[in-house]
């Protein structure tokens, strides 16, 4: 159940099984938080120029933003020696099966050491919420960073993921296996562009923000596919701004860093409210809205 190119598709969406949206927010503390290595090219010219008590109020603020849309999030305490736990979208996959009922979350093998030893913080976490904690094989040598890389449809059961960097393609044939679910994967071309949470962001069912540039042919072919309405975002506002980072808790509210304008002028245009919020800390060490955030069921 892996999909590769646009020719093999042979699913429709309608008939997948229904996946409500998920509930619940997890944010983490940035209370260590800082740009202490570079794993990715945003990182490069930033080690030691975090303001934490900036980035301190516009964590507060995105906190507030969840609150206001009746997501009062879960908060997580970061950890000292782990600058980038604050990024809580990147180390566990959250899952919902309707049929059996389950909530759960897939372990992520992360693929920078430095990352490595976020993962038990927050499978003791899920662990003490009585959700179901999976890992992939043992014997599977392949790294896997979560939702950073792998992207419910909205609405139905079917996952997006992004592969090249961060995450291997192997790592999609266990999940496709484990949680029962087709893949389409979505090969990462551009190093800016290194999460798929960098450059594709579902929306609802039909709508999603894509940076067009962080994809081969095939993979925008893909996203054309099983998207309705992908709405295009200008490669500045994605590679600089990190448009596509943006998040929709409810199908209408975008959270979106601010300044992306015109990104936020199509999102009005499909009748989506965007919600401007200042990441610009955060962005330092490549990250905005969407993965300093995790949704779960
Ligand atoms: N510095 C972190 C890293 O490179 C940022 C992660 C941001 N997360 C994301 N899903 N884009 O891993």
């Amino acid at each position: 159940m892996i999909y590769q190119t646009p020719d093999a598709l042979d699913i429709h969406l309608d008939a997948l099984p229904a996946l409500p949206r998920p509930s619940r927010v997890v944010l983490t503390t940035p209370t260590h938080f800082d740009v202490e290595y570079v794993i990715n090219p945003h990182m490069s010219d930033n080690v030691g120029t975090v303001n934490t008590e900036v980035a301190w109020q516009q964590w507060k603020a995105l906190r507030a933003t969840y609150t206001a849309l009746d997501r009062a999030p879960i908060v997580v305490n970061g950890q000292a020696g782990l600058p980038d736990m604050v990024f809580c979208a990147n180390q566990t996959l959250p899952f919902y099966t309707p049929n059996t009922d389950t909530k759960g979350v897939v372990l992520s093998r992360m693929h920078s050491p430095e990352r490595a030893d976020e993962v038990p913080y927050y499978a003791r976490f899920f662990e003490e919420r009585g959700y179901a904690v999976k890992s992939l094989p043992a014997d599977l040598d392949a790294d896997f960073e979560g939702m950073g890389d792998a992207l419910w449809h909205p609405s139905h059961r079917l996952l997006w993921g992004g592969y090249g960097y961060r995450t291997s393609p192997e790592a999609y044939e266990a999940l496709s296996d484990l949680l029962d679910v087709p893949v389409v994967l979505l090969r990462l071309t551009d190093p800016d562009y290194y999460h798929l949470d960098t450059c594709l962001c579902p929306l609802d069912a039909n709508h999603a923000l894509v940076a067009p540039e962080a994809f081969d042919e095939t993979g925008r072919a893909l996203i054309d596919a099983l998207f309705d309405t992908p709405i295009e975002v200008p490669d500045h506002e994605a590679r600089h701004q990190f448009a596509c980072n943006a998040h929709s808790p409810d199908g209408t509210h975008v959270l979106i860093q601010e300044g992306c304008e015109e990104t936020n002028n199509r999102l009005r245009t499909h009748d989506f409210v965007p919600v401007e919020l200042d990441t610009s800390e955060f962005m330092k060490a490549g990250g905005s809205v969407f993965c300093m955030k995790q949704m779960i069921w």
